[in-house]
């Protein structure tokens, strides 16, 4: 196969710049405030797969924000992998703690990205990792080096729950049908150590309101004889994780897959250090459940976490109040075998009944999705180690990952195809978090690797007919 390399040196400069204009609009998801934007940025992606060889490229209405497909069918006898990705971002808050503002990218070198990395909101999650698809497919087409047919799906609710995509799914299997799922949207374990994600937790996300008096009262008053919601509502949420940081929901571990002595001591081969994973983060010490190791704690455990919590007066100066209500967002991390569903119905039935007389407490179900492993043994992850060798000179590891891509699952079932996750992230590039970035050594690598990946699964699907 014709490497990529040299394509990439010379066009390399146009590559960052586009991503960098990409970058620029402020395509958030949660806030209806930027909805232009987030419709601006899915004109956009059509536009750059248009340009990048795609023969027919559209922008697919659904019930929330628009679904951007777009195809290249050389043969029909030929395999066809799908590519999937995201262009709508995380919101950038807490904005004031950005060294530079979020959609106005810059270029910075550090020192674990000599050749700089690009800083902006969805550098890493997802723009720069599924643009690198895009400027593969360029590669590719403008070098006659396509080997098989290509479908693109980009979506633009994944950071608020992919509530449009199994809509989408259902009435599109035909123009959806693949041999293999594409992602780049997760991580690798370090620069010189390329991995496949072999798995993703499954979420279940909700809100719960606590309710006390009909209205705030005078805490001096009414203070010690009537129930404060926020108080209550903290002492409902440390109940539910015991003194060994398990989860204390009745039933809640009930169909957790447990894994082998044998699975967990390989795990425990990949390399990961303990000192500097807690220097990163500003730590002085972990935390969770007690016999499971860090890495197992956040990939093969569940976990029940509050994602933020309000209620009462919060502004300047002080008030003396007992607050009507009280409120937190909850999200569990749930693992194979666990039901999203179900999970969340045991949440409300066990959270509501933790609640005293003195307050009602309603649970609200945001979103979720199930847990995915990827099987390593099919010739999709064989493409993905062989791609890796290619352009890394060693293998991948096989790893799973603590985040979610809820459709991965969906897929499977609507589509019945495997996904591969091919990650070019790195856990410092604070996705999510002020100041996130992408380093062009991991964008430029990811280009060069995934042509790779067509040319090893079309090969290894022709020899499985
Ligand atoms: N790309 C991430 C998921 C991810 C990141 C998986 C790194 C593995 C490694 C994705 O955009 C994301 O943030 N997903 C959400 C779930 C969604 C339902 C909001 C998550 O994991 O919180
Ligand atoms: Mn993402
Ligand atoms: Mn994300």
């Amino acid at each position: 196969m014709q490497s990529p390399k040299k394509y990439i040196e010379e066009n390399q400069q146009r590559f960052i710049d586009e991503l960098i204009n990409l970058l620029k609009i402020p395509s958030v998801s949660a806030d209806p405030h930027y909805k232009n934007d987030v419709l601006k940025a899915a004109e956009e992606v059509k536009k750059r797969l248009q340009e990048a060889g795609c023969d027919k490229v559209e922008v697919c209405e659904t019930p929330g924000y628009p679904i951007v497909f777009g195809e290249k069918i050389i043969d029909t006898n030929l395999p066809t992998v799908l590519v999937y990705g995201h262009y709508d971002v995380q919101p950038p808050d807490p904005i004031n703690l950005w060294n530079s503002p979020p959609f106005d990218p810059v270029i910075q070198k550090t020192e674990l990205h000599p050749d700089g990395a690009i800083y902006a909101r969805g550098a890493c999650d997802d723009k720069g990792q599924m643009y690198m698809h895009v400027k593969a497919l360029e590669f590719m087409t403008k070098n006659n080096a396509l080997p098989c047919n290509v479908k693109f799906m980009i979506e633009g609710e994944e950071e608020v729950g992919s509530e449009s995509l199994e809509w989408f799914l259902s009435r599109n299997q035909e123009k959806l049908s693949n041999d293999v799922i594409l992602i780049s949207d997760t991580g690798m374990i370090s620069k010189d150590t390329p991995s496949v994600t072999t798995g993703l937790r499954g979420l279940s996300y909700v809100e719960v309101e606590v309710t006390g008096p009909n209205r705030d009262l005078h805490s001096g008053l009414y203070g010690g004889a009537v129930a404060n919601p926020i108080n209550i509502l903290t002492q409902m949420i440390s109940s539910l994780t015991d003194e060994n940081n398990y989860i204390t929901i009745p039933g809640f571990y009930d169909k957790v897959e447990e894994l082998s002595a044998e699975e967990r001591s390989k795990m425990a081969e990949a390399p990961f250090h303990l000192d500097k994973y807690k220097k990163s983060i500003g730590i002085k010490d972990v935390h969770g459940e007690a016999s499971y190791t860090t890495n197992e704690r956040n990939s093969i455990r569940p976990t029940l976490d509050v994602n933020g919590i309000w209620g009462g007066y919060t502004g300047e100066g002080a008030k003396t109040v007992i607050p009507s209500k009280a409120y937190a967002k909850i999200s569990m991390r749930l693992v194979p075998n666990q039901d999203w569903k179900e999970i969340t119905q045991l949440f409300k039935k066990h959270f509501e009944s933790l609640a005293p007389d003195s307050v009602t407490v309603e649970v609200k179900p945001h979103h979720g999705g199930q847990a995915y492993v990827t099987p390593i043994d099919g010739i999709e992850y064989q493409a993905a180690d062989l791609a890796f060798q290619d352009t890394f000179g060693k293998p991948p590891i096989p790893q799973r990952s603590g985040g979610s891509i809820p459709i991965v699952s969906l897929f499977e079932k609507n589509l019945a195809s495997k996904t591969i996750l091919m990650g070019f992230g790195l856990d410092t590039d604070a996705i999510h978090s002020p100041n996130e970035h992408f380093g062009i050594w991991n964008y430029l690598k990811g280009i060069e690797t995934i042509p790779y990946f067509y040319h090893h699964f079309t090969e290894l699907f022709k020899n499985e007919k």
